[in-house]
């Protein structure tokens, strides 16, 4: 029966299992919009320099321990970014010692500070052999970079050319693809019956392409991987509202500020943090499923990386449209918070 009756619904504490913090100010100031609502997230290692050995999380996790508002029940879940000359051994010990949860692979100039990224994946062979020893996480940004193919077709493309040699190569290893835009992606996790889930972001399921580009560009909805026509926002929804343990919320809210958004080539990144739980909630109402929004954004991320989910809960409610700012202020500069295009009823009330 669909859940559009439901007003209040209860759930256990979120996680957000793809998460951009940055540093310095802009951390100060994103980090509050993050632990209102989470317990946990994956951090994001790509600073400038990126988070590339165990030393270098320990430091940038105790930045961030030093930049939670008092109080806060949060713990970041660190990742390290995998380069051509990460020690295998490094990353056993940093697993081992509880300092990283995932690493992260960046093909070599997909994304922001993704230079250091890889090449080739030769290159990273015993570092993967490891992590499935081990049974760590990849987490992997799925676009080939080439310039020759269109950038709408990236990430099914760096599924045939990469993920899918890369998976058979090394079978044992937990990948986590992330942010996944299309329903190539989404067909793609469905016939694995193992080691493969995927993250999806608020916006993907929110924005097509359109929002982006028709009458008008808007760069506040400009992310990578980019939105995709209409029909590959629907797949994302049916796998999201499916509870289908394979799927789970990785919000990929990226701060930047409007000056480094609104300029000639301007960045990607869409901040999603202050908002995401009521985004969410109205799409997983419309959709009838609300129930699943547990499932998605609280039980299934958990269970893939082996942690048990959260005991504390948020209650969603239903009522008068809420409002969240339409810009933080950061010692940065201003950022502009997603903006889903429709009212949001569902406030959150944390224990
Ligand atoms: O839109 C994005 N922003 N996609 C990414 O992969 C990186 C992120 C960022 O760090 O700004
Ligand atoms: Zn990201």
């Amino acid at each position: 029966m669909p859940d559009r009756h439901l007003t209040r619904l209860t759930i256990r504490r979120p996680d957000d299992w793809h998460l951009h913090l940055r540093d310095g100010d802009m951390l100060k100031a994103v980090v509050p919009e993050t632990t209102r609502h989470f317990a946990r997230a994956i951090i994001m290692p790509n600073l400038d320099p990126p988070v590339v050995t165990a030393q270098q999380a320990v430091a940038y996790r105790e930045r961030i321990m030093a930049a939670l508002p008092n109080g806060a029940d949060f713990t970041p879940l660190m990742t390290l970014y995998l380069t051509e000359t990460t020690d295998p051994e490094d990353v056993r010990e940093a697993h081992a010692a509880g300092i990283a949860t995932a690493v992260k692979l960046y093909p070599a100039g997909a994304t922001t500070n993704s230079a250091s990224g890889v090449r080739d994946f030769e290159k990273v062979r015993a570092v993967l052999a490891v992590m499935a020893e081990i049974g760590m996480p990849l987490c992997v940004h799925g676009e080939v970079t080439d310039q020759e193919i269109d950038i709408f077709d990236r990430e099914a493309t760096f599924i045939d050319r990469v993920l899918k040699p890369l998976r058979k190569k090394v079978p044992d290893l937990k990948v986590v693809m992330e942010h996944v835009t299309t329903q190539d992606a989404v067909d793609y996790v469905r016939d694995s019956n193992k080691n493969l889930a995927a993250t999806i972001t608020t916006h993907h399921l929110i924005i097509n392409r359109n929002h982006i580009l028709a009458g008008g560009i808007r760069p506040h909805y400009y992310c990578l991987p980019v939105a995709k026509r209409e029909a590959h926002r629907v797949a994302l929804v049916q796998a999201a509202v499916s509870g289908d343990k394979r799927f789970f919320l990785g919000t990929d809210s990226a701060p930047h500020t409007d000056p480094a958004k609104l300029q000639p080539c301007g960045c990607a990144g869409i901040f999603t943090a202050p908002n995401t739980m009521s985004c969410l909630a109205e799409v997983f109402f419309a959709a009838g499923r609300l129930r699943k929004i547990e499932d998605f954004a609280s039980l299934n991320g958990p269970r893939f990386y082996g942690l048990k989910p959260n005991e504390a809960t948020i209650t969603l409610v239903k009522g008068d449209p809420v409002t969240y700012p339409a810009k933080i202020d950061t010692g940065d500069g201003p950022v502009t918070v997603f903006d889903p295009g429709f009212d949001l009823h569902w406030r959150v009330e944390t224990d």
